[in-house]
């Protein structure tokens, strides 16, 4: 074992199995771009105040799973957890919402969790999120879902789920509470529950233990006790998804982790997954931007998508992701005078976008001619002593062998072509 090793409960990715991580990344953001979100760069760090209060104190995010520290003029920082809060204080600080709205934005990174680490739970863990912020719109709230279910279907995943709930609004919540809190207090609940209940009695609603499920199959849903705006939003946003032709499931009993959520909330669930099964999730927050000190009161919807789990969701499905050839050509200079005229000629070749390795090294002819092949490369381009003297170089087509003699001044023009010609069949 090497003397270091990543933190705990971190994942590298490293060719040629990052081509997965890439490609999920890029995909999902393009599905994103296709709706008009503009790329947003966020600070890794940010005062702890911020995530306490967007967040919400009383989340395991914020209460045990923050990497929280004094800078050295001492002032309280954390690595961010999520992406909403930073998003908001972004949009807050720079006025983006006197501006056109919906202001509509999109990111991708690695967000910070002390969570006990397993499989497909890591304590960095990468999202591609989207907020859409200002406008309160049904329309946007499924346009959001569909990019998400868009780009998991864009990388060939087919076993999730998308589950659908409304949180309601600020308003709706409190006599629904208080029904809850009554049917929760008459049940023999063991004392962390009964905590844990306290803090958020919803949450005892999405507690997995068969026997806290039999206890609360009659427990008022909050989906049934909706105002009458919230469930008139609910219906349209439903409306949408259908007219998309997005499947979803009503999960009643849906909790999310953050507690900026109103309105609409979902989830993206991949059953083979195991415990993390939640590839994504989001929804509307009403509340929050008010909670970081804005003047207006406007409303939100975003998502977070892991890009930790659909890897492991893609992995899981068996769906194949090209492993892309690292390079088009590969040089096999023999000798130095060969490799000095090699590596100008290789320049020259990605001046024209063609992507190229050299042999390194100085290994004899046998292992450059492995390397080329390993490479994947289509071409290899051999420079000896003998070649350099009448101004020639060796062009290899390494799928078939075929081999011929072409100019040292014409070899980038000529490579460029044959390069072309296969794109062009492909
Ligand atoms: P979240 O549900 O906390 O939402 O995280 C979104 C996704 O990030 C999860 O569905 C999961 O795929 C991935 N994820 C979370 N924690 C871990 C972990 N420890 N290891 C691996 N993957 C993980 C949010 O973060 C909200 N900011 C989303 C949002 C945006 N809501 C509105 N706008």
């Amino acid at each position: 074992m090497s003397e270091f090793q990543a933190p705990r409960g971190i994942p590298d990715y490293f060719p040629p199995r990052s081509a997965d991580f890439t490609r999920v990344r890029d995909t999902l953001a393009k599905a994103a771009a296709l709706a008009g979100y503009g790329h947003i760069e966020l600070p890794i760090f940010e005062d702890t105040a911020l995530f306490a209060r967007g967040v919400g104190e009383s989340t395991d995010v914020v209460s045990k799973e923050m990497y929280t520290f004094a800078d050295r003029g001492e002032r309280s920082v954390t690595l961010r957890p999520e992406g909403t809060a930073g998003v908001m204080r972004a949009v807050l600080q720079h006025g983006l919402d006197r501006g056109q709205l919906p202001v509509k934005l999109c990111y991708s990174g690695p967000f910070f969790r002390y969570e006990k680490p397993q499989e497909g739970r890591y304590r960095q863990l990468q999202q591609v999120g989207v907020e859409a912020i200002g406008v309160d719109d049904p329309a946007l709230d499924a346009e959001v879902i569909a990019i998400a279910d868009e780009g998991y279907r864009r990388l060939g995943l087919t076993g999730y789920r998308l589950e659908l709930a409304s949180l309601g609004t600020a308003e709706d919540r409190p006599a629904y509470r208080e029904l809850l809190v009554d049917f929760l207090s008459g049940l023999p609940l063991d004392e962390a529950t009964r905590a844990r209940a306290e803090i958020n009695p919803l949450r005892v609603l999405d507690d997995k233990r068969p026997e806290v499920r039999e206890m609360t199959a009659d427990a008022p849903l909050l989906i049934d006790h909706l105002g009458e705006e919230s469930a008139r939003h609910f219906a349209a946003v439903r409306g949408h998804l259908d007219r998309l032709g997005v499947a979803y499931e009503i999960n009643p009993r849906l909790v999310r982790g953050l507690d900026y959520y109103t309105k609409t909330t979902f989830e993206f669930v991949h059953d083979g997954l195991g415990a993390q099964s939640g590839i994504g999730g989001g929804g509307r927050y009403d509340g929050l931007m008010r909670q970081l000190g804005g003047k207006q009161d406007l409303s939100g919807i975003g998502f977070g998508l892991g890009v930790d789990r659909t890897v492991l969701a893609l992995r899981a499905e068996g769906v194949a992701v090209d492993e892309p050839a690292r390079c088009r050509v590969f040089g096999v200079p023999m000798g130095e005078a060969a490799k000095d005229r090699l590596v100008v000629i290789a320049a020259q070749l990605r001046n024209a976008g063609i992507a190229v390795d050299l042999a390194y090294g100085d290994r004899g002819l046998k292992g450059a001619m492995k390397a080329a092949d390993r490479s994947g490369a289509d071409f290899a381009l051999v420079l000896g002593e003998r070649e350099l003297e009448d101004a020639s170089i060796e062009l290899k087509k390494l799928k078939t062998g075929a081999q011929e003699r072409v100019s040292l001044d014409s070899v980038v023009e000529e490579v460029r072509l044959l390069a072309a010609e296969i794109d062009q069949d492909a």
